[in-house]
């Protein structure tokens, strides 16, 4: 079992939401220190003295980054390493969700999760881990597994999450790196998102009600933290988690060529 007590974390786009909720449950399970990644700097700083001030001080710090901007991630990461001598988990959790902007869809979602998890596996978290293993979670969703109508672009981001996981997380690359790479792939969530969806054009809100009327409440976000924490506890290199409705968190089977 992987333990994450005494380990260094850095989440990106954990100012708020899923990110946020993973990084106190990890906090809450131990962690030395995390390191909180996001543009909305406001509530970033304001979470990073809440959790000063509930775990000790020195436990959490913020730093203003865009993870589309792989120097920005790389300094950020430099940084974490330079604070906490270590870094041993990184979770790729930043996400934004507009349609008709697809290359900033892209950008954010897929080159932004690249980004974090090429950088932490080729650069820092062998260098710096401080045990023998070293843990990169991406945050995917339902969406990247299953067709989902109002959302190609997002869809899109989110099954290119799943390709980096399971080929960055297979068996070669264990061997040699002793990384495991997670993906995990919430259903819906009660983040109360407030960004706007921004769809490709008008038929998309109809599809979008169609989906909203088949699909069950959205489940509590202390639901995905647990299951996360469980994952990269448990979780095996290369595989692949669904965690929706509130229930235990789900390996998926894939049709494989090994
Ligand atoms: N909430 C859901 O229903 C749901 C369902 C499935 C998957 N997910 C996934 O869970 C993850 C978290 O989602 P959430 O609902 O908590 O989102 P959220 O919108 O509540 O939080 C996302 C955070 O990412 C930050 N962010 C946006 N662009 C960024 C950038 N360029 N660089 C750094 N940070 C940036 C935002 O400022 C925000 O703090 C995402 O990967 C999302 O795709 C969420």
């Amino acid at each position: 079992m992987y333990v994450v007590t005494g380990k260094v974390a850095l989440i990106t786009g954990g100012a708020r939401g899923i990110g946020a909720a993973i990084a106190r449950e990890l906090l809450k399970a131990g962690l030395k220190g995390v390191v909180i990644i996001d543009i909305n700097e406001e509530e970033g700083l304001h979470l990073v003295d809440e959790f000063n001030n509930e775990f000790g001080q020195g436990k959490a710090l913020f730093l203003k980054t865009d993870v589309s901007l792989r120097q920005e991630l790389d300094d950020a990461l430099r940084r974490t390493v330079e604070v906490y001598y270590n870094l041993d988990i990184v979770i790729n959790n930043a996400v934004v969700s507009g349609e008709r902007d697809w290359e900033r869809n892209i950008a954010v979602n897929l080159i932004g999760t690249i980004n974090g998890a090429v950088l932490a596996h080729e650069k820092y978290l062998e260098k710096y881990r401080s045990g023998e293993e070293a843990v990169i979670i991406n945050i995917s969703s339902v969406a990247g597994l299953y067709p989902c109508a109002p959302f190609p672009i997002y869809a899109t981001a989110k099954s290119g999450i799943i390709g980096l996981t399971r080929t960055l997380g297979c068996t070669p690359h264990y061997t040699r790196t002793k990384i495991k790479v997670i993906a995990v792939c919430p259903g819906a969530t009660d983040t109360l998102s407030v960004s706007p969806i921004n769809f490709l054009g008008p038929a998309y809100f109809d599809l979008y009600d169609d989906l909203r009327k088949c699909t069950p409440p959205p489940q509590r976000v202390s639901s995905v933290s647990k299951a996360v924490l469980q994952i990269i506890e448990g979780g095996e290199s290369g595989s692949v988690w669904v965690v929706a409705q509130n229930k235990e968190p789900s390996v998926v089977k894939f049709l494989d060529s090994e």
